[in-house]
């Protein structure tokens, strides 16, 4: 598996998290997180590293356990090192919100059967919230929540306390250093609450070197104000960008192929254009995870509310879908039916163990779907559920053994750098489909494979 790097190594530490200065007591706040997945338990693991009194409330049994025993199941680059350093009560009883000055929400909004956010996590710890907090504390909104939640929640269960909306912008497999590097802080929500929110976040946003060590320089972090209702849509509008920005560029892909043109070369080109920027220009069979789909097709559903036809967004999502099926299309087309494919990635990027919305996902139900057969390997992922009908393995060479294609569906460095010939002495056939433009062509070739990248897959 790719080691990723830890929080040190990220950050060029000398000394270890630990190391950080306390802020005083004054400035101590008390905090609750309810929900201790990717934001909860980042966010809490990182409020406690401040030297905030922090508790995490945890409903999912297994899930709290693994915390209690100071596991991390989400697998976050540097999240472990940090839990050992810090005191945190994980718990499964909401009773301490009573005694926070803070409460921070951090559940889940997952896709509604509508393509919707689904908000009854959210408005559960709403009305758990409202019953137990005391007036006045400031109820922070992490979760990423349509426009005007904020508002009804403040109108409604939340009506004695003061919500605040502040979307979180982390990166998983990047989560503890957007947490306390972050490019900026989105804060919405009443003038009263604002002492506070900048007590909690104090030392993030005045840029103090938080390890003492001679990493990074420090630097201020931009706090931005807004009311909730903007804040809310910040979120949105930067997620939706980030998507929108993912399907131009495979779009830019896609046609540089039909023209004979080079895509890399293209792109490569766009990157040094510090308008345009370097980051979110690699082509691929498609975005996924936890938050773009999702949020693209909230942000849709809010334009669509307000009489609004957003049809830059509304491309986006349709090129993503259409995206994943020209790959697997090509597949298809390339294989006979009950074929095996060996899967390389899971996971819906590299770096973490998290498939939700996974496009190597999607495309082993497409495959599976036209009666292709699919084994798999991932670094971080080592089950499935199995109705899904996809073998998982422990090794690249176990899921590509007699495999009449290798598929790599996911970019994790260590694909990039297998040993092919190895890969090849096992599989039937010799064709390699490589839908994130990861590995080296002539490597493939020398290997004996006839590689099959992005730009090479015809219609
Ligand atoms: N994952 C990301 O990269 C990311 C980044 C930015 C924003 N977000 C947003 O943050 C929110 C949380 O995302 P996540 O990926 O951390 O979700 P998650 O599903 O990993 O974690 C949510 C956790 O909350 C728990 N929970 C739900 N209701 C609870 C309650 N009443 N009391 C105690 N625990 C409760 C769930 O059991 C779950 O463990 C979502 O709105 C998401 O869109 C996620």
């Amino acid at each position: 598996m790719a080691v990723q790097p830890t929080i040190h190594d990220h950050l060029g530490r000398a000394k270890p998290a630990g190391h950080a200065a306390r802020p005083s007591d004054r400035q101590a706040l008390r905090v609750t997180v309810v929900g201790a997945g990717y934001v909860g338990a980042v966010s809490a693991v990182v409020l406690a590293h401040l030297g905030h009194r922090v508790t995490c409330v945890e409903r999912d049994a297994p899930r709290l356990e693994r915390w209690r025993d100071g596991e991390d199941p989400l697998k976050e680059p540097g999240l472990a090192e940090l839990l050992k350093e810090v005191r945190i009560r994980f718990v499964g009883d909401a009773s301490d919100i009573a005694f926070a000055d803070v409460i921070v929400v951090a559940v889940g909004t997952p896709m509604g059967d509508d393509g919707r956010p689904d908000l009854s996590q959210v408005d559960d710890a709403a009305i758990q919230i409202g019953s137990l907090a005391r007036e006045g504390a400031v109820v922070l909104m992490r979760s990423t929540v349509p426009v005007g939640t904020c508002d009804r929640l403040q109108n409604g269960p939340l009506r004695h306390q003061r919500v605040v909306s502040n979307p979180e912008f982390l990166r998983e497999g990047r989560a503890v250093h957007d947490a306390l590097f972050p490019d900026r802080i989105v804060v919405g929500g009443p003038q009263e609450a604002r002492d506070l929110v900048e007590r909690l976040y104090g030392r993030i946003i005045k840029g103090e070197n938080l390890f003492g060590g001679d990493g990074t320089a420090p630097r201020v972090v931009p706090v931005v104000w807004m009311s909730p209702r903007s804040a809310e849509l910040a979120k949105y509008a930067a997620n939706g960008f980030l998507a929108t920005k993912l399907s131009f560029v495979n779009e830019i892909a896609n046609l540089a192929q039909a023209i004979g043109a080079d895509a890399g070369a293209v792109l490569g080109s766009m990157g040094l254009d510090p308008r345009i920027g370097p980051q979110y220009l690699h082509p691929g069979l498609g975005w996924g995870g936890s938050c773009f789909p999702k949020d693209t097709r909230a942000l849709q559903a809010i334009a669509d509310g307000a009489g609004y036809d957003f049809v830059v967004l509304r491309a986006a999502i349709d090129q993503n879908t259409r995206q994943l099926s020209r790959f697997a299309n090509a597949v298809k087309r390339a294989l006979p039916a009950q074929s095996r494919v060996g899967l390389l990635g899971l996971a819906f990027k590299a770096g973490t163990p998290d498939i939700r919305e996974s496009p190597a996902i999607a495309l082993a139900g497409l495959l599976i779907q036209s009666g292709l057969r699919v084994s798999a390997y991932d670094p971080a992922v080592r089950a499935l559920p199995a109705d899904l009908g996809v073998m998982v393995h422990s090794a690249v060479v176990e899921a590509c053994a007699g495999a009449d294609a290798v598929v790599v569906a996911t970019e994790w460095p260590e694909f990039a750098d297998m040993d092919l010939e190895a890969v090849r002495a096992v599989t039937r056939g010799d064709l390699l489909f490589d839908g994130r433009d990861l590995i080296s062509p002539n490597r493939a070739v020398a290997a004996g494979f006839r590689y099959q990248g992005l730009a090479s897959l015809g219609e």
